[in-house]
Order: structure tokens, then sequence, then C-alpha cells
């Protein structure tokens, strides 16, 4: 932490202020404003993503004094693996659009700092070339948009297990996208449906269903980010962007799970997957309980950062409710569920909340994004680091030396300001 203070912010970065960093990340985008606005944006009028903040800042840490926190810890154990802390890497599509090294420079972040990394399956890397940025003592998860072709979801789930990921995280929430305003008035949803078709473009089984021979790794990277730059090579008959686009959209196509997936069809992930398996975007208590008697390890306690729903409860008062209730905190406590947070969480103080009222980790977007966009792998390093120190002196000056001493025990150390 002594680093933090002593060393000046990379190049770019800026601030480690929040607020600062997403003005700086706009600052650095400003001749991609679309780029920018894709992913600061959430649905609608943004209700959510407001709603998300606003509810974080109504719970308030109550400090205790004169206690020994001389040695401090923010150690986390999920599913029997040790972290140094409770901070994961959200998974977050197309980060090619912020920086040219994209999710390689977050997964090698990830692995430097033992932060486990959370893959986005819209992804702009391969899987294969994630997971070797990663490195080998690198600890991460695949998430998985659910294909609407088995044979294609078992591709996705092998190349993901030979590459290393562990665990497995099924988004719910995002069989289509949001209403999201921004990108709807800049037609930047077949862009991003380019840019995100990566996994498909390197899958075997996807190129051969659409009679194409597999992409190389070197081949997949050509990828113009800017509007203009796309306009002219098309028009210049760039054959091979024109393939690439169209293979991109029809990946999109395959890979949102649609509307008729049940509870039931969890099985078949059961059968071809042997890691732990995440829920992603449970927003209720029925559904947190649904997934326990379906047999999954974990969930996520999301509603993706207010980019899905205008007007959804926040993140955090689902949180609350799930947490509360007797039989999520018994298989919590037995190991059967772990709870994951996101959506909104900006400080160590909010990581702090998240903790105290139930989740066992929480997992951050859009700051490491905006740390991508400011300084590549070196500005994500700097964006966990600032996080955690300001996690474990929160810690410290609320008058707790480690996690287990306020996991699931918000009545005592925090208060909800009506
Ligand atoms: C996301 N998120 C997301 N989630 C997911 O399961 N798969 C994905 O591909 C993406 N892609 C994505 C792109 C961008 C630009 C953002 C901002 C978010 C949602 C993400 O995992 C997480 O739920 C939210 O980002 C958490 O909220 P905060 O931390 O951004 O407020």
């Amino acid at each position: 932490m002594k680093e933090i203070f002593s060393s000046r912010t990379p190049p770019g970065l800026g601030s480690v202020n929040a607020s600062r960093l997403e003005e700086n990340a706009k600052e650095k985008l400003k001749d991609h404003p679309n780029a920018f606005l894709y992913v600061v944006a959430n649905a609608g009028l943004g209700r959510t993503g407001e709603a998300n903040r606003a509810e974080l800042d109504r719970w308030r840490i109550v400090p205790r004094m004169l206690r020994n926190v001389t040695i401090r810890d923010v150690e986390t154990t999920i599913f029997g693996v040790k972290h140094p802390s409770p901070i994961f890497l959200a998974p977050v599509g197309v980060q090619g659009i912020v920086h040219r090294d994209g999710e390689t420079a977050s997964a090698a972040a990830a692995g430097k700092l033992g932060i486990p990394y959370v893959m986005s399956g819209a992804a702009s890397r391969t899987i294969e070339t994630v997971g070797k940025a990663n490195g080998p003592n690198g600890h991460r998860w695949y998430q998985i948009y659910w294909p609407r072709s088995d044979d294609i979801t078992i591709s996705l789930l092998n190349r993901a297990k030979d590459a290393g990921f562990t665990a497995l995280v099924i988004t719910l929430d995002t069989f289509t996208l949001g209403w999201r305003t921004h990108d709807v008035d800049a037609a930047y949803i077949p862009f991003i449906h380019g840019v995100g078709g990566q996994t498909g473009l390197s899958d075997p089984v996807f190129m051969a269903k659409h009679g194409e021979p597999l992409m190389t790794d070197d081949e997949i990277p050509d990828f113009p980010y800017d509007f203009e730059e796309i306009d002219r090579r098309i028009k210049a008959g760039d054959e091979k962007l024109v393939r690439r686009m169209r293979l991109g959209v029809a990946w999109v196509g395959e890979s949102t799970p649609g509307y008729f997936r049940s509870w039931e069809d969890l099985k078949f992930m059961r059968d071809h997957w042997d890691g732990p398996i995440l829920l992603k975007g449970i927003q209720s208590l029925e559904d947190a309980k649904l997934a326990i008697e379906h047999g999954m390890e974990g969930i996520v306690v999301s509603n993706h950062g207010g980019r899905q729903i205008d007007g959804a409860i926040p993140s955090l008062y689902a949180l609350r409710q799930i947490c509360s209730d007797p039989t999520i905190k018994e298989a919590q406590a037995s190991g059967k569920l772990t709870v994951l947070f996101d959506s909104g969480i900006r400080t160590g103080s909010d990581v702090f909340k998240a903790i105290a009222i139930g989740a066992q980790a929480v997992l951050i977007g859009r700051p490491f994004v905006y740390g991508l966009a400011c300084g590549g792998q070196a500005g994500v390093e700097q964006v966990i680091k600032s996080i955690l120190a300001d996690l474990e002196i929160t810690l410290g000056l609320s008058g707790h030396k480690n996690l287990d001493e306020i996991r699931g025990k918000a009545d005592e150390v925090l208060v909800r300001l009506d």
C-alpha cells in the first residue's frame, strides 16, 4: 500500500478519484465518443444506474474506536481458493474499443496482482489469448452468453477448460441488449457486434457451421476501432473486414440465449462443466433459492450495472433481501452457495458495505475499464490497487482487522439512512 502513496499515478490515469477517473477516460477517448458512451451509459434514462449508487450511499459505516487493528488483511476464500482480496474484475465485453490491448491488458493486470479475472463471452480477444495473458498463476473464470446451439456451447466450455478457466458464470440478464439510447442513436450496436464476435471467429464449431475456415489469432485483432475507418475500408472493398463483421453479427445471433431457456436447462451446463457454476443477474430472493434448488454453486447479485432495465431495484437492495433470508444464510454458511455482488462499486467503502450486507466478494466493472482506457495494463493495476488500499484503510479506521469481522454483520457495522 505504501507504493500507492509514494508512486505517482501512471501516465494517463490522472486520478484515483472515481469521478475524475471517469472524466479522464472520457477525455482520453475524445476521438471515440461512442466507445466512451457505450461503457458509461445505462439503459433508458439511467434510473437503475443512479439507484445503484443511491442505495450504496444510503448505507453508512459506524466506526468503532480503540481497537487493535495494527495488522489488517482483506483475504477472502472463494470455492476453497484463498485470494488476497474480495475483488474480482467483472466480465466486460469488447474492451478493445477503449484500448488497443483490450482484454490482454486487463487479464495481465489481474494475473499480476492475484485478482480473479472473469472473462466476458463477448470479449474482443479469444479465450486462448486471454487465458495466456492472465498467466499460469492467474485465477480466471469464464462468463458465457449461452449459445442456441448445444454443440457450440460444448465447444466454448471445452476451450475455456483447456485455457485454465476454473469456474463458469452464466449471465442471464442479457439475452437481448437493454434499451441503451446512446447506442441506438449512434447506431453503435452493429459495430459492437462486429468487435465482440471474436469468440465465434475463433470457434471451430461455429465457423464450420458457417462453412468458413477458422481465423487465426493474428487475423482476428485486425479490426479498426472507429466508424470512419470501417466505412472507408468497406467502400474500398475490404472483403476480410466485411466477412468479419458479417460473422460477428451472426455470432451475436448465435450467442444470445434467446427467450427459450428454462431453469431445467441448467442441467445441460452442469453435465458439461466440472467446476463451480454461478448465475449472474440474480435480483430476487426467489431466483436465488431456485439457483440452489438447481444445484448452482453461486450467484452474482447484479443488474448489469444498470445497463439492462431502466427503473429496476438497486442491486444492493436485492443483495440485502437475498442475504437476510435464513435459507440463503444457511446455504452460505455451509458452503453450498457463494454470493457475489456487483453494480455500482466505486470505492473501498462500497466494497465494505456489500461485504457487510452479505456478499462474499464483489465484481468491479466500469472503474477498471476507465483505468484500461487511460493507461492500459498499468491503468488497470492502479485502479485495483487504489480500491484495495481504500478498502484496507476504511476497514481499519472502522475498527476491524479482517473481513470476517464484518461479513454479513450489516446490523452491527452499518446503519441505513431513511
Ligand atoms: C458489462 N457487463 C457485462 N456482463 C457480462 O456478464 N458480460 C459482458 O460481456 C458484459 N459486458 C459489459 C460491458 C460494459 C462496457 C460494461 C460497463 C458492463 C456487466 C458487468 O459484468 C457488471 O455487471 C457491471 O459492469 C457492474 O457494474 P459497474 O461496476 O460497472 O457499476
